[in-house]
């Protein structure tokens, strides 16, 4: 069957809300950071996440190179943040670690202060599909999570929400 075209796809996608997370990682002293919303947990025993990374990202060799990512979850105040990782105010590779307060955790990927909480990985595996490649990452350490409303994407633009249960049944 012939798929649906990009743009259709594109309209559709807009409806499906998404956590913004910046994904960095490093290799031999040189830094690289990207927004990204192709984020999902995968398993929790072992504790892993997939990741989706455009090829021509600039991370995206890095990442290869050094096996190692951190994802960071954004918090609904750090929409500059996933502005300067999405490349839309015009700041790229290193110097877009000019603005927050970056640490590290174990594997030495740049950890992002005030972040609702950062899983910091070794890349176990990975998949290359036409455009992307889909990075499986092992958490190895992980940030003490913050409370407060994270940053969506959703129809096409930021978002916030504060979690409000519809019912009172227990989460998973
Ligand atoms: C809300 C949002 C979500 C994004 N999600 C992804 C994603 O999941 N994977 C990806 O490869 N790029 C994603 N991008 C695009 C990258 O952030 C963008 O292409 C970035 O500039 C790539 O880094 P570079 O400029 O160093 O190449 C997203 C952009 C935005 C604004």
């Amino acid at each position: 069957m012939t798929p649906i075209g990009p743009e259709e796809f594109k309209r559709g996608m807009r409806a499906h809300a998404a956590g913004v997370t910046i994904i960095t990682t490093t290799d031999a002293g040189l830094h690289g950071g990207l927004t990204a919303t192709a984020v999902c947990s995968l398993t929790i025993e072992p504790p892993q996440l997939l990741v989706c990374v455009n090829r021509r990202a600039h991370a995206h060799d890095l990442i290869r190179r050094s096996r190692v990512l951190c994802i960071n979850v954004l918090a609904h105040d750090q929409q500059a943040l996933a502005a300067r990782f999405a490349g839309q105010d015009g700041v790229d590779g290193e110097a877009r670690f000019g603005i927050g307060q970056w640490t590290t955790l174990k594997t030495g990927a740049p950890v992002l202060g005030g972040s609702l909480v950062c899983f910091d990985c070794e890349v176990i595996d990975e998949l290359p599909t036409t455009t992307h490649t889909v990075f499986i990452g092992q958490v190895v350490a992980m940030s003490a999570p913050l409370p407060g409303p994270p940053l969506l994407y959703a129809d096409g633009t930021y978002a916030d929400i504060a979690p409000r249960p519809l019912s009172d049944r227990r989460r998973r």
